[in-house]
């Protein structure tokens, strides 16, 4: 079901793919802020449209700068405030939205496989910026960004043997979804830790395991932190005692963590939840790069489905 005009999910991509995005990344950001452009040239005259049915703080902002710094026009529309709200279906917004020819809709839906729907119905690439629990592409890539910028560049190699300990509210996260097979393609190793009803088994694949135990997570060279999904829950179901019950046998504190171990978390944090605020504002959490990242690696992502003709090298020499 690989379809090379859009991104929909990890498994999309084969390693190749995860790291030629990375690689493109990489030249954009490679070049020193005094020599960068303010735009570069890639997608003038195209236009890449949001989508979004889900709030959004960070993939929003991302994609609308990475789209913009490429020289695209850019259209944001919210599901509040649209004819979303009138009743229009997803199939009838994005035949709508295709009638001005995007080059690109990045959408993000609380149901699963409306991205694919997307794709589906329109002529233009799609993005899936998230639907439902199942898929959030992009996450995934820039966090491996993130994590190859903190452990060095030389990267492949160093994925193979790095452990990454994902903790938290797992059953209802596409981030760890994407995550975890992101990790497996490029041979990391995954804990899923947290809760027993919100660490399904269903999600483990060769190299990666699963425990109930916040202990698991000290071998980890990074220690993921995931929020408690509330807006995916089902209404009445217990799957933890208490959330104070929660942060007390699973909430990351200093005192849970190895000196120098490194913390991540996509965002938006519930700080005192499911993260101490001493390690959210420490100098081992790679909140604020993992933001920063989303830039590189979305406009890569753009660049890789609507400009692939050009090579990485030659966004850089562009700049
Ligand atoms: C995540 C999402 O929306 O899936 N946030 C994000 O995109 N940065 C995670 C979350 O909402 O907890």
């Amino acid at each position: 079901m690989r379809d090379p005009r859009h991104l929909l999910s990890i498994a999309d991509l084969d390693r190749a793919g995860v790291e030629r995005i990375l690689e493109t990344a990489r030249a954009l950001d490679g070049v020193p802020p005094e020599n960068r452009p303010a735009k570069l040239p890639t997608l003038a005259g195209r236009l890449v449209i949001t989508l979004f049915y889900e709030s959004s703080t960070r993939t929003s902002s991302g994609f609308e700068l990475a789209a913009r710094r490429l020289s695209a026009d850019t259209m944001a529309i919210r599901s509040a405030g649209s004819s979303v709200d009138k009743g229009e279906s997803l199939k009838d917004t994005v035949l709508t939205l295709a009638a001005y020819e995007p080059a690109a809709i990045v959408v993000r839906h609380p149901q699963v496989g409306a991205a694919r729907l997307a794709a589906a119905y329109g002529g233009a690439t799609v993005v899936n910026a998230g639907d439902g629990a199942h898929q959030h592409p992009t996450q995934a890539l820039l966090d491996l960004y993130t994590i190859q910028t903190t452990f060095g560049q030389t990267v492949f190699g160093r994925f193979e043997g790095l452990h990454v300990a994902i903790v938290g509210d797992v059953l209802h996260s596409r981030v760890a979804r994407s995550l975890v097979q992101a990790l497996g393609l490029v041979g990391a190793r995954v804990t899923l830790v947290g809760p027993p009803a919100l660490v399904p088994r269903g999600l483990e694949s060769p190299g990666c395991e699963r425990s109930t135990e916040i202990s698991a997570i000290e071998p980890a060279d990074i220690v993921y932190v995931l929020r408690m999904q509330k807006e995916r829950m089902l209404a009445g179901a217990n799957y933890v005692p208490s959330l104070r019950e929660y942060t007390a046998r699973w909430g990351i504190t200093p005192e849970r963590l190895r000196p120098g171990q490194k913390v991540m978390h996509p965002g938006p944090i519930n700080r005192g939840v499911e993260l101490d605020a001493r390690v959210a504002d420490s100098s081992d959490s790679l909140v604020v790069e993992q933001v920063r990242s989303g830039l590189v690696v979305r406009m890569a992502v753009l660049h890789d489905l609507l400009a692939q003709g050009v090579p990485a090298g030659e966004i850089a020499a562009v700049a």
